[in-house]
């Protein structure tokens, strides 16, 4: 069997060297630091995300009908007589929330270890543009299911761009497809979700790993294996990438897999976190839901949008913050003047700061799922504000020290006092 195997390889092989060619560039002779620890594991756990989502996508689309008058039955559909159909729609509701973790983790992992300083500046800008357009394919999905929060949370997001100055009211116009979310819209969002987005998701991650494997893989040390090379020209801290990291790779996704299984089979809804409640009851554009708040992913940034306040009875300024929040990422880089690459070498600056960010961020996102009418339950009661104002207050601390965790980083990376930089990696 194996020789037969051999022998339709050598076959192909000879007809296509370009495959094999690759494999060995990308995996069999890719040299990768011999020190990966836990962090690493989130990158190949976002490619397979993406392809669990890619291949339960497709699975959907062939039972549900992108049709305002249909949607929201097909998707019932779907979870009750299509053989499987629950299994299959609680795979994607759980995988875009699994993708969410995982990039998140992901990119703390790039600023625990300082990833996306030279000469992987291109690695982390695609990042960044992975990041966003998933945002945008989660977006668009969530309005195809046809419920409440689908179509009110559509119809608060596409008003956000209604405030921007002069072209506002055309551009929210021209994304609806109407003057209001409606089947227009439905279609328009399902062609982006299904094809559009997933194409620029594709040829992101392919830019990234290209970019990636062209410079090397930096490591939880931030030393530059490339430096330290053996008379074969192979970095001496370095270990291809297969087998070695299949295999430990591996682990992490046989882990990963029966955690998704749990929460999928268990907890599919997750409290109304993965699952809203409210996306239960079909879309009604005449009644708006007491409470419209986003899935957890994107509630950081709808905090922001909510803490900052209107300037001559416009929303712009909110609205601009939480997009200077998203795009400031671009500028991580060059923001940050440290002469090390990870933690472990920094002084007490960055990681304070580091620190700092990691909490205004989840607390903004705390702040984000509850409604402003429950913002008050966030506590220090001795403050002499009423409750609802306490939450803005905590939400507009947050913000602030989100924006200075970025703008003062060329300060405080520069005034850091750093520590000597082994020239091996340590294990
Ligand atoms: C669909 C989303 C993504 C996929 C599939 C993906 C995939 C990968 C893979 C497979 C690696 C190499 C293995 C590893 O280092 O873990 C990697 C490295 C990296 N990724 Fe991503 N990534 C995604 C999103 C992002 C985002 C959103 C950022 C940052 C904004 C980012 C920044 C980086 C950086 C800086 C590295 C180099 C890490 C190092 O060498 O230490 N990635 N990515």
């Amino acid at each position: 069997m194996a020789s037969r195997l051999m022998a339709l390889w050598d076959w192909f092989d000879a007809r296509m060297p370009s495959v094999g060619e690759e494999f060995r560039k990308h995996m069999s002779e890719y040299y990768a630091p011999k020190n990966f620890n836990f962090w690493y594991y989130f990158g190949v756990l976002s490619m397979l995300v993406l392809a669990v989502q890619i291949v339960s996508g497709i699975f959907l689309t062939m039972n549900y009908k992108p049709d305002a008058a249909l949607a929201f039955g097909s998707v019932e559909y779907i979870m009750r007589d299509v053989p499987g159909g629950w299994l299959i729609r609680y795979i994607h509701s759980t995988g875009g929330s699994a993708f969410f973790l995982v990039v998140y983790l992901h990119m703390f992992r790039a600023m625990l270890y300082g990833s996306y300083k030279e000469p992987r500046e291109l690695v982390w800008i695609f990042g960044v543009l992975l990041y966003l357009a998933l945002m945008a394919e989660a977006f668009l999905g969530y309005l195809l299911p046809w419920g409440q929060m689908s179509y009110w949370g559509a119809q608060v997001i596409v008003n956000l761009f209604a405030t921007v100055p002069f072209i506002g009211p055309d551009l929210a116009l021209w994304i609806r497809g109407d003057y209001v979310v409606s089947d227009a819209t439905l279609n328009r969002f399902f062609a982006l979700h299904v094809i559009a987005l997933p194409l620029v998701l594709l040829g992101l991650v392919v830019a990234h790993i290209l970019a990636l494997h062209d410079v090397g893989s930096n490591n939880p040390d931030g030393v530059e294996i490339k430096k330290n090379k053996d008379a074969n020209g192979r970095p001496v801290d370095g270990i291809p990438f297969h087998p070695y990291y299949t295999v430990k790779d591996t682990v992490g996704v046989v882990v990963f897999l029966a955690v998704f299984c749990i929460v999928m089979f268990f907890l599919p809804e997750m409290g109304g976190y993965f699952l809203e409640y409210n996306n239960f009851i079909p879309a009604d554009p005449l009644k708006t839901p007491e409470h419209i708040a986003p899935l957890w992913y994107f509630t950081p940034y709808y905090s922001i949008l909510r803490a900052v306040p209107p300037l001559f009875n416009s929303q712009f300024p909110g609205v601009a913050a939480m997009g200077i929040a998203t795009l400031i990422l671009f500028l991580l880089p060059w923001l940050d003047r440290s002469p090390v690459k990870s933690i472990r070498y920094r002084g007490a600056y960055y990681k304070s700061a580091l620190a700092i960010f990691v909490v205004a961020f989840m607390v903004l996102g705390y702040l984000g799922v509850k409604s402003t009418t429950v913002w008050g339950q966030f506590g220090f009661d001795a403050f002499f504000l009423d409750t609802k104002d306490r939450a803005t207050w905590a939400a507009r601390v947050c913000t602030v020290l989100y924006f200075a965790f970025f703008i003062l980083m060329p300060w405080y990376t520069a005034k850091d006092k750093v520590k000597p930089v082994p020239d091996r990696v340590t294990m």
